[in-house]
């Protein structure tokens, strides 16, 4: 067991390197179960959410071959479908790729029930719905879900998705790179890490147009081949250190990013009174001044990132006057304002909307993080509190954050992780699935 402690009250300086796209990795990664060849990808994240999925891989017959800390071949010639290890898949959300994956490539499917439910009801009717509407019987029982094809290969088809839904779409475009004909997907989500997807698939020799507009059309193709595919940066990593510079205040050149993808980030901390310069491939993001109120409603792409709300609800508590939050796309994601409230911030919640009351500081307390998300928005919090925070439970920061301390201490900020002795066994070794 680690904890992270934090010194508060210093300001961020200097230069930070953001990472390959986690959400994106974790469907590329389950997506090299199609290719019948050597996929070679670099910028992947050094996190512990790739490094499950590789392993799930491992056990399914890939050989997977680390070429340096972030690129890796995996070879998927000789899977076996059967040989999913479901200790592994039930602890990764993302593990419901492995569906579409398996599906497109054998025309079957096991794999558990994605777990944990950190923000609400996390239902994959819509991925269902879309295996279904290409021919496959699926099944849900017993924590399992089991997918067949009577004809041994999925059929193109037209799927309306009913929400948008970013694990639904990629989960679709896996399945249909190798269906018999072309599978239009309309209602598509349109995050960075869809297109990221399709570039990818494409790169493998598949034929997907669109992704990145409502309308994604997939024409199935008999075979994907291997290639070389690099990630794209990660707009959420980047976003919460532009969260964490402008609630401690200093300035940070926020290096490997794609700025257009943070445009609905930048355009909610202009409005604050953070100043950034967009350059080519980075950031350079400045507050010197009070932070200001504002409001914010999550939406899907291009609207603001659910992913950065709670990030963004911590640096709100330090703005003057009163912000709204509203939670846009999850029905209970405001967890972590309890933790935040032991810091003294003052956030009432009322079911999709936080109104968050800016206090002039925050103090160090023993806090938790609840989920990946939520453990960021607890290190912004204690960064700018005055005194000692500890965080607890930060195995979930690191599903999602490559190098996360080291990061944040080459920028000036006072925080270790430290090792605290292991708790007796309760009986339950399971963890939550993230992401
Ligand atoms: C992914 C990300 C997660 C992010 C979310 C939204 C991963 C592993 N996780 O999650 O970090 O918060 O996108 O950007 O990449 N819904 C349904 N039926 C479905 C699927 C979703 O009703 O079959 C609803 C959900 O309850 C939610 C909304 O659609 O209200 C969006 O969910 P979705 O975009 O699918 O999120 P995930 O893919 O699970």
């Amino acid at each position: 067991m680690e904890k992270y402690i934090i010194k508060g009250g210093h300001k961020l300086q200097g230069e930070i390197e953001i990472s390959g796209a986690k959400n994106a990795a974790v469907a590329i990664i389950p997506a090299a179960l199609m290719v019948d060849g050597i996929c070679r990808i670099e910028n992947v994240p050094s996190i512990s959410d790739t490094q499950m999925l590789l392993s799930i891989l491992t056990h399914m017959g890939a050989k997977v071959r680390p070429l340096s800390r972030t690129t890796v071949e995996i070879d998927c010639r000789n899977v076996h479908p059967a040989d999913a290890p479901f200790d592994l898949t039930r602890k990764i959300r993302a593990s419901y790729y492995l569906i579409g994956a398996m599906l497109g490539r054998f025309g079957q499917a096991k794999t558990t029930m994605p777990g944990g439910c950190n923000f609400g009801v996390r239902p994959i009717d819509q991925h269902i719905k879309g295996m279904c509407a290409m021919g496959a019987q699926m099944e849900v029982s017993g924590g399992f879900v089991y997918g067949t094809t009577p004809s041994g290969r999925l059929r193109g088809a037209y799927i309306y998705l009913d929400k948008v839904s970013v694990g639904a779409t990629m989960n679709i475009m896996i399945a249909a790179s190798l269906a018999a004909g072309r599978t239009v997907i309309e209602n598509a989500a349109r995050e960075p890490h869809i297109v990221d997807l399709a570039n990818f698939l494409n790169s493998m020799g598949a034929d997907v147009r669109g992704a990145g507009t409502d309308t994604i059309k997939v024409n199935g193709v008999s075979r994907l081949h291997g290639g070389s595919y690099s990630i794209i940066p990660d707009q959420i990593e980047a976003g919460t250190y532009m969260a964490a510079v402008s609630a401690a205040g200093g300035e940070l050149t926020i290096k490997n990013v794609i700025p257009k993808h943070l445009e609905c980030i930048s355009a909610k901390l202009r409005e604050m009174g953070v100043e950034i310069e967009d350059g080519e491939d980075f950031l350079v993001v400045r507050r010197e001044n009070p932070l200001l109120r504002t409001n914010v409603k999550t939406l899907p792409y291009p609207g603001f990132p659910t992913d950065m709300q709670p990030q963004i609800t911590a640096t709100l508590c330090l703005a003057e006057g009163t912000s709204v939050v509203t939670e846009g796309v999850w029905d209970d994601r405001y967890k972590f304002v309890n933790e935040l409230r032991k810091m003294g911030a003052q956030i009432q919640v009322d079911g999709k909307v936080a109104v968050v009351e800016g206090v002039k500081n925050l103090t160090g307390a023993v806090v938790a993080a609840c989920d990946l998300r939520a453990g960021a928005a607890v290190v912004i919090a204690g960064l700018c509190a005055q005194g000692t925070t500890e965080i607890e439970d930060i195995h979930y920061i690191e599903r999602g954050y490559e190098d996360f301390v080291q990061k944040l201490r080459s920028a000036g900020a006072d925080i270790v992780c430290v090792a605290e002795p292991d708790e007796p066994a309760q009986g339950d070794d399971s963890i939550p699935a993230a992401g």
